[in-house]
């Protein structure tokens, strides 16, 4: 129970002032007070003056903006016009799987405005008819997401992915257009042809809620095997709706070929999730910049799949997959 007796009662003492005493105006003291300030005071105001005036003679400069930059009349922002899409619709995920790396100045038609490797060089036309073929397509079809697909694989070509890359070419060109801008987007983790495929979907679910009915990826011809018998394989995705759109570079075509055979196809089919030995060595190259997705959080339904290496490394996928019910 609270005591319910009052707190002892406290006396506080307070002084009186006899205020007509305390305020009355003596002359003398003033006089006094005149000469104490200018003794005592001037000399610390004459220092505080000195400190002042030295702090601001020699205060840092305020930074300048590099000449270039404040010649250069930039555009606060670009007005962009874009139909707004209701992403729960989209049920076609078109993927154009990156190569080269375009480095976001100069035209995107170029060679030199783009990073490549010595084997890449005579590709850039094919790289934009990829991009252009899968405008095409989300420009056919409005049910369609379009992704740009590929990692920041490249040192050298700083902090920009494939995928950024490919969009800024898109851009450049004129090719995002108000009816397509919105479903235009990238996915920005992949570092091989495996990861296209399984991260665009997985990208497909982030944006939309839900996995695609129909799968299109536009890539070199010379790969079709690889995607459609091997990546397409080893996610279990159903044949009927699965496409491929095939575009190869200028050159010898079965030279391509016997290439792909040798150091892509083989590879996979020994190794069908690209995780033991030299596919996983790949990747570890293919990420200077040590960048890691989250698509296991955003896509629980195939958790599962993401760091799936079977002992075996041919052993199909056991685990559910949305796409097969
Ligand atoms: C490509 O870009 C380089 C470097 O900017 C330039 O010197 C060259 O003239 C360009 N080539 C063409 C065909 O425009």
């Amino acid at each position: 129970m609270p005591s319910r007796t009052p707190p002892p009662m406290v006396r506080i003492n307070i002084p009186t002032v006899n205020i007509s005493e305390a305020w009355a105006p003596t002359p003398l003291r003033k006089q006094r007070l005149g000469v104490r300030f200018i003794k005592l005071y001037m000399p610390c105001l004459l220092i505080i003056s000195l400190v002042i005036n030295i702090y601001y003679f020699t205060r840092p400069e305020p930074l300048s903006l590099p000449s270039a930059l404040a010649t250069t009349k930039m555009p606060l922002h670009r007005q962009r016009e874009y139909t707004e899409v209701d992403y729960t619709h989209l049920t076609d995920l078109v993927l154009v799987v990156g190569h080269g790396v375009y480095m976001g100045e100069g035209s995107p038609l170029n060679e030199s405005s783009w990073f490549l490797l010595n084997e890449q060089r005579g590709e850039v036309g094919a790289f934009m008819a990829h991009i252009g073929q899968g405008i095409e397509l989300a420009m056919e079809h409005d049910r369609v997401l379009l992704l740009f697909s590929g990692g920041k694989t490249r040192l050298g070509a700083g902090a920009h992915s494939e995928a950024q890359g490919y969009w800024a070419a898109a851009d450049k060109m004129g090719w995002l257009n108000k009816d397509i801008y919105r479903r235009v987007l990238t996915e920005e983790f992949a570092r091989d042809s495996y990861e296209n495929v399984l991260f665009s979907i997985a990208r497909f679910r982030e944006i939309t809620g839900k996995y695609p009915d129909r799968v299109t990826v536009v890539g070199f011809e010379f790969k079709r095997d690889r995607f459609m018998n091997l990546h397409r394989h080893a996610l279990k995705y159903p044949k009927i709706r699965f496409n491929y759109v095939g575009i190869n570079p200028p050159g010898d075509v079965n030279r391509m070929a016997k290439g792909e055979r040798k150091n892509g196809f083989s590879l996979f089919e020994k190794d069908l999730y690209g995780c033991s030995d030299q596919l996983a060595k790949k990747k570890v190259v293919r990420n200077p910049f040590m960048m890691s997705h989250g698509y296991a959080k955003s896509c629980p339904e195939i958790a599962g799949l993401f760091d799936y290496c079977p002992g075996n490394p041919t052993a199909i996928y056991e685990g559910d997959l949305p796409w097969l019910s």
